[in-house]
């Protein structure tokens, strides 16, 4: 290669490159996203649905206020919709997503909607629920929510600002996140065989969920997978008693079996409806490698505590006690006492037992950003060279 040749070439990589990396850009640019799932990704429904408080200091260490998540800050849906992540990739750069449920305010949901709510289940809820919009219902209520912002933009109101515009409902991207608590809940009943032969049927009822929703035009599906369950301070506590059904890690192994299991007809489904929606685009997330990852290794990404709760009541091993949640200020047992939250929480992965810290949030969603987490590979779409060319 010859000296003069040199500049020449280089100008037309970069010409190839960035026409590439434009076209590629816009493949991740969504105008909006509608979200469905339970307390991992609920930014306010279940709290405004219910009437319910959420006291500090959950939202302490972003909002420094609650803010309706069950979290000292923001979820994973909040750092994969807004630009704010320090990883090679991009986030998409949205707003926060507004609660369906929430009436106060003037919420816009220009940008997308978000109709998970904390304790919610795929499995139609019963009396005893913590949730009652579980992810038929959700699904119920976002054809609602379509069908009322068609008649809006038919009647050519000036709403703009507070409503999609009819084609983000093809274009906007379907992000899933819900499993978890049906396969949790269902441990407090019946065994694990009994569990795991429950799960065609919990799958049963998402493929259906997600048919629905295909029927209504949506196109672009994000499917995050189960996270490992056994390794909540929630279930240890309960569970762990019984030292020989802890993994190597302190994790309760038939917990984390049945959230594999899950998991494994959860991506076998994926594959299938990618293969039955020729013109529409299947993701699964595998969201328990990345947090189990972030488990086994956790010094390795600056955490202290792998296990035991931030916020909570009863100190080591666990600081986790069912009766009294974060913020809560009860008596028990004749004396008065509160679950507090810890000193540093970006050194806790767990935030309260059941929820993750918004520490451990940014590196999940970190993970997720790069892409190679996700079948198929966001890799494929966005190679961590684009970075550099933007
Ligand atoms: C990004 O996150 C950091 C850390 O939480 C925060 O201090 C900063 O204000 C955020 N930046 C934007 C643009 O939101
Ligand atoms: C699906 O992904 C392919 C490859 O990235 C892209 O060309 C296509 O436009 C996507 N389809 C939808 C509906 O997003
Ligand atoms: C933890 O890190 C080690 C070495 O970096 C790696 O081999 C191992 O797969 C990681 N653990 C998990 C569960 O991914
Ligand atoms: C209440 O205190 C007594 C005496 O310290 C103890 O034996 C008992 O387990 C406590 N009960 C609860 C529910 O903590
Ligand atoms: C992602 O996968 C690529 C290709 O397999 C690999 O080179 C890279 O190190 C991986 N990145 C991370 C953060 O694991």
């Amino acid at each position: 290669m010859t000296p003069k040749a040199s500049p020449m070439l280089i100008i037309c990589i970069l010409i190839i490159t960035m026409s590439w990396s434009v076209a590629q850009a816009v493949d991740f640019s969504y105008p909006a996203v509608f979200n469905f799932g339970d307390s991992n990704s609920d930014t306010g429904d279940l709290v405004s649905g219910l009437g319910i408080r959420l006291d500090l200091p959950n939202g302490q260490t972003y909002f420094q206020k609650p803010s309706a998540r069950f979290c000292d800050g923001r979820l994973i849906v909040d750092f994969l919709i807004t630009k704010n992540m320090s990883t090679a990739v991009d986030a998409m750069d949205l707003p926060f997503l507004n609660a369906y449920l929430e009436s106060i305010g003037t919420p816009s949901f220009r940008t997308g909607c978000n109709f998970a709510a904390a304790g919610s289940t795929i499995l139609p809820a019963t009396a005893t629920s913590v949730s009652p919009f579980s992810f038929g219902i959700q699904v119920s209520q976002f054809l609602r929510f379509k069908a009322r912002v068609l008649e809006l933009l038919a009647k050519g109101k000036k709403q703009d600002k507070y409503i999609p515009q009819e084609d983000y409902f093809a274009q906007g991207l379907y992000m899933f996140d819900i499993g978890q608590n049906d396969i949790d809940g269902a441990f407090y009943s019946r065994s694990e065989d009994q569990v795991v032969a429950s799960i065609p049927n919990i799958l049963l009822e998402f493929e259906t969920g997600i048919k629905r929703l295909y029927d209504q035009g949506a196109r672009r599906f994000w499917i995050h997978n189960t996270s490992p369950i056994g390794c909540l301070p929630k279930n240890i506590a309960r569970y762990g008693q019984d030292s020989s059904r802890l993994d190597e890690l302190g994790c309760v192994s038939s917990h984390n079996r049945a959230a594999k299991l899950f998991n494994l007809q959860l991506h076998a489904l994926c594959k299938k409806l990618q293969n039955q929606f020729t013109d529409a685009n299947v993701s699964y997330v595998d969201i328990f490698s990345i947090k189990f990852n972030l488990i086994s290794n956790y010094t390795v990404y600056g955490f202290k505590q792998p296990l035991m709760a931030c916020c909570g009541y009863g100190g080591p091993p666990m600081n986790y006690d069912s009766r009294i949640s974060c913020g809560q200020t009860k008596d028990l047992n004749g004396s008065t006492v509160t679950a507090k939250g810890c000193d540093d929480s970006s050194k806790y992965i767990s935030w309260d037992g059941i929820h993750y810290t918004e520490a451990a949030n940014h590196y999940v969603s970190s993970q997720i950003l790069i892409g190679n987490y996700s079948d198929p590979p966001l890799s494929d779409k966005m190679p961590l060279l684009l970075k550099k060319f933007k």
